[in-house]
């Protein structure tokens, strides 16, 4: 299991992309975190395949593309074809979680399931096996700028119990309300994978970066020493 920091470029100045994302190359980020929104499983949009297509041509970062659509099966080949690595939907949106994620596998992609704060983690007990990793969502999805919702640390220490009594490598990513305190927590409880927008790309996006990432590998050397 390897720990990453995934800024959400939902929170960039899209005016200076660009120059944004070879700022968290320059700090050592190896994923990138991108956000699709379609207006209806939640309240707004945000960007698309074309954005994704650019990117790709301008980055060899890992792409953690996010998608909140309803039914999202039918977007699956277009993102996978613009270059993302993970695709990542939610179990709320999918009628057929168990299609769509074998979809994704398909496509060449990895694939992750996203949930909500308000459901349940039991609920992926049976198809945990299919999916490369876990999203937890720590805000309601739709914006950045949020507030982590306090219960959702226990949802990742259950998440995490569970993979391992399945003696299952899984990734287990958190999205929402990630900055400089909250992150303690969530590493405590057994993400690895962390996204975050407005502490990254608020201010100084090199220097938070920076910040956060050392934050991570110091987490990771104490419990390495610990083991
Ligand atoms: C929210 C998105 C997040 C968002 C996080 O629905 O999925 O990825 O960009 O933003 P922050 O880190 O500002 O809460
Ligand atoms: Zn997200």
């Amino acid at each position: 299991m390897e720990y990453q920091l995934c800024p959400s470029i939902l929170a960039a100045d899209f005016w200076h992309l660009g120059e944004e994302i070879r700022q968290v190359e320059e700090a050592g980020v190896k994923w990138l975190h991108i956000d699709i929104m379609d207006g209806h499983f939640v309240p707004t949009i945000s960007m698309g395949v074309p954005v994704v297509t650019s990117l790709r041509k301008a980055s060899r970062l890992f792409f953690d593309v996010h998608i909140m659509a309803k039914e999202p099966a039918h977007l699956v080949e277009e993102f996978a074809g613009a270059g993302a690595d993970m695709i990542t939907v939610h179990t709320e949106a999918c009628v057929d979680l168990d299609r769509t994620l074998r979809l994704i596998h398909e496509k060449g992609c990895k694939a992750g399931i996203a949930i909500n704060p308000a459901t349940p983690v039991s609920l992926l007990e049976d198809v945990l096996e299919l999916a490369d990793m876990v999203l937890v969502m720590t805000v309601n999805p739709g914006f950045g700028g949020q507030k982590y919702i306090p219960y959702c640390t226990e949802k990742i220490r259950r998440l995490r119990m569970m993979a391992k009594s399945m003696g299952k490598d899984l990734d287990i990513e958190v999205d929402g309300g990630i900055n400089r305190e909250t992150i303690h927590t969530v590493l405590e409880a057994g993400a690895n994978v962390i996204v975050a927008g407005s502490a990254v790309f608020g201010g100084d996006t090199r220097e938070n970066a920076k910040a956060l990432k050392g934050i991570i590998e110091e987490y990771e050397s104490n419990t390495g020493l610990r083991r």
